[in-house]
């Protein structure tokens, strides 16, 4: 399996990455160091997270060289408007204690401040913000810049303005519940790497998938566990896998990937893509948005 993918940048992101979302503050330290030791050299985080002063002491304490280490993090929703955009990038950066970050993604397709209803114009067009973006890659702050949970019609909407720089990623929930087949050919046609968060199935749906026949079957013919055929499938697929774990040998185990034969590579794509998908996670509602913000 390919340890790392090219971005246009011609940047080398690594396939696997430590997620931290629900990383709890007193345990992602701990987490990343684990991580870190293990063989990771990508870490997914974003500023909402709330961790990111632990993750920055986790990494620095690694001791490894910073150009080692792939860091990325997330422009909150709250922070779209042009002019917030760079101190809410400064905040992050000062917090991981690092001068620059390998990618920036504008964390979900809505502008809102705190205690205000949402910016309709900023959030059905992108531009202004991603304009931002460029802005801080041509600063140096960033080197590659890209979405989250942005769906085609958002890609697409995005893609009519004269970007200096196309996404070079977008984030979204991917796993055997909800493979996003769709999207998956339509970002490879595009030149666009997709990311999984929630590979696994995410918390709470976790156990289903492990426990799904044909993963099960295929980690016991090639000497697996279950999470290992389930994050080599996302590489094999050609997604970037962002698996999220407090637990030390969880970290490890979900690092040990390896390419499944084709012929078990198609059953577990053909299982996953016939059944019917389920999302798991939605929260416009919870966010009290008019609109689902996945159409
Ligand atoms: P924990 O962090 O307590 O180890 P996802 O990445 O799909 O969102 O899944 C994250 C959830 O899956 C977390 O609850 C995490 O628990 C759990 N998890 C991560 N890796 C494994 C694994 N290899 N086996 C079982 N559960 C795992």
């Amino acid at each position: 399996l390919p340890t790392h993918f090219t971005l246009p940048s011609g940047d080398k992101i690594p396939s696997v990455a430590l997620g931290v979302w629900q990383a709890k503050r007193n345990e992602v330290g701990n987490a990343v160091t684990v991580a870190l030791q293990a063989g990771y050299r990508h870490i997914d985080g974003a500023w909402i997270y709330r961790n990111e002063a632990e993750v920055g002491k986790a990494v620095q304490r690694s001791g490894l060289p910073r150009e080692q280490v792939w860091l990325t993090s997330k422009l909150w929703n709250s922070f779209h408007a042009p002019e917030d955009v760079e101190p809410a990038l400064d905040e992050t950066l000062t917090k991981l204690d690092t001068e620059y970050l390998d990618l920036y993604l504008i964390h979900w397709p809505l502008a809102r401040k705190d205690g205000q209803p949402y910016d309709k114009e900023l959030t059905e067009n992108s531009y202004p913000t991603w304009q931002k973006l460029e802005e801080m890659v041509a600063k140096g702050k960033i080197r590659n810049i890209g979405v989250s949970n942005f769906n085609v019609r958002r890609l697409e909407n995005l893609f009519t303005n004269p970007l200096k720089i196309r996404p070079a990623v977008n984030q979204v929930e991917i796993n055997y519940w909800f493979p996003q087949p769709d999207l998956l050919k339509w970002a490879k046609e595009h030149d666009l790497l997709l990311q999984a968060y929630s590979p696994l199935g995410g918390t709470g749906k976790v156990k289903d998938t492990l426990t799904v026949p044909e993963i099960k079957e295929i980690g016991e013919e090639l000497g697996m566990t279950p999470a290992q055929v389930v994050t080599s499938w996302h590489i094999q697929r050609g997604t970037n896998v962002l698996p999220k774990s407090v637990t030390p040998s969880r970290i490890i185990e979900n690092f040990q990937v390896r390419a499944l034969p084709d012929e078990l590579f198609n059953k577990l794509e053909t299982a996953a893509t016939t059944h019917k998908p389920y999302k798991r996670f939605n929260p416009s509602k919870g966010w009290g948005l008019d609109f689902d913000i996945f159409e």
